[in-house]
Order: C-alpha cells, then structure tokens, then sequence
C-alpha cells in the first residue's frame, strides 16, 4: 500500500513544542520510527508537513493518484478547516485522522473535528502510536 503521511501546522517543532504534551521525539525522529515500525513493513510512504493549509490541500490532491490510504494528523486544522475536508472528499482516498494528545480530554475548541466525519477513523491520544494504528486502520480496512 502506499501511504501518505501528512503533519500539519506546528508539528514541525515537535521536540521543543510542549513537550508534557506532545512528547519529546522530533517529527523526523516520528517519522523514522513510524517507517521502521513493524506495522509499516511491506509499504510505501510518502511523509509531507506543512504551516499552510493551501499546501496540505495541494499535496492531497497532488498524490491523488499515488496514495492508497492517507494518514493525516491536521494538528489545528482539524478544528475547522472545511477546505482539508472537502479535499478529502474530493479525492477519496481513504484517510485516518491521528493526533498524539487526546483531543478529547482537552480545551472545548479541541473536541470537536470538523475532519473526522470524512475520515474511515480517528486515532487520538496514544502519542506516536497513533501513526501506527492509523496504518492499521487503513490496512485493514475493506471498504
Ligand atoms: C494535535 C491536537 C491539535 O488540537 C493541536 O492543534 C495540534 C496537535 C495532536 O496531535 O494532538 O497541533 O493534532
């Protein structure tokens, strides 16, 4: 399967951005961990971080053909942005959404996702574990 990572806004600074939060791995190191993973053997990956909201939108529809499944983690995003939304609609590639914290047990604007109806799943809370079940979800999933 090939698979497509996408981080979004701030998680360039993992490492140094709320470590109590987001832990202490950079995003390479993330990244690294997440390709060399077990759950990651006999696939292709494809990894892609961006600030910029109209950047993410470009490199789904960019690998549209490419991508089986995509992983996306749209840190901030996540809780508004209809455009990433729409974009995965739009391609229908099957998508996981992951976070590393428990968007569900922080700040009220965290809670709710205007991602996840689109999504085949969402992953939050089980830090770098999340990317991996994500690869689960998507390789397990029949649809
Ligand atoms: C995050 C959670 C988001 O609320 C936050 O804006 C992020 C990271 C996570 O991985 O836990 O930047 O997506």
């Amino acid at each position: 399967m090939n698979i497509l990572v996408i981080n979004g806004p701030n998680l360039n600074l993992l490492g140094t951005r709320e470590p109590e939060v987001y832990g202490t791995d950079t995003l390479e190191e993330l990244m690294m961990w997440l390709e060399n993973s077990p759950e990651a053997a006999g696939h292709s990956f494809k990894f892609y971080q961006s600030n910029h909201e109209g950047e993410i939108i470009d490199s789904i529809h960019d690998e549209r053909e490419w991508a089986h499944g995509l992983i996306i983690n749209p840190a901030a995003f996540t809780h508004y942005s209809y455009a990433i939304r729409d974009a995965i609609t739009a391609v229908g590639t099957p998508t996981v959404e992951v976070h590393l914290s428990d968007i569900h047990a922080r700040e009220e604007f965290r809670q709710k996702s205007v991602i996840s109806a689109v999504c085949i799943g969402q992953i939050s809370g089980m830090g770098k574990q999340s990317y991996t079940e994500g690869i689960k979800f998507l390789t397990n999933y029949k649809g």
